[in-house]
């Protein structure tokens, strides 16, 4: 049962290969072959969203899908999010200063899926982050940190490179 799947992807604007088991979820490749733990693990059905990462711009959560359906395709962790120099996101910034994370588990999810909301729609409506986070638990901050941290980041100048959603996004070849 241990027939391995090459695979190539492009992890927060780097090309990686390698060969995983078929039945290797994208969470254990990222996390235990990686070294990429800051994508979390809580619930490992699809319905926490800790471990949300970003699938070619859009956030997916990699609990439940295969590394080998991942081939060919971009991924950004939340250690993609902040600049090389390690300088965070704006909407990581607007996280810290509107205390939106207390245990800090969801946060990666969180600060990928607002990323995602802002790149996508630079000024969300209520509705639109609540949806957009919608799928993400948070056992915390009772999440009105967290919108108005996105809130903010919209209501800024900066937040055409909000969340690095597009860090490595279709750059396989
Ligand atoms: S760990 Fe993937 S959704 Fe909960
Ligand atoms: S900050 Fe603890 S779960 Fe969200």
């Amino acid at each position: 049962m241990s027939s391995r799947h090459e695979i190539e992807l492009v992890v927060n604007g780097e090309k990686r290969r390698c060969a995983v088991p078929g039945r290797t979820h994208l969470a254990d490749l990222l996390r235990d072959e990686l070294g990429l733990t800051g994508t979390h693990l809580g619930c490992e059905q699809g319905v926490c969203g800790a471990c949300t990462i970003l699938l070619d711009g859009e956030p997916v959560r990699s609990c439940i899908v295969l590394a080998a359906q991942v081939d060919g395709h971009a991924v950004t962790t939340i250690e993609g999010v902040s600049a090389p120099d390690g300088a965070l996101s704006p909407v990581q910034e607007a996280f810290c200063h509107r205390h939106a994370l207390q245990c800090g588990f969801c946060t990666p999810g969180m600060v990928l899926c607002a990323g995602a909301l802002l790149d996508r729609v630079h000024h969300p409506t209520r509705e639109q982050i609540d949806e957009a986070l919608g799928g993400n638990i948070c056992r915390c901050t009772g999440y009105v940190q967290i919108r108005e941290a996105i809130e903010d980041v919209a209501n800024s100048a900066a937040h055409h490179h909000a969340g690095g959603a597009t860090v490595g996004a279709g750059e396989v070849r």
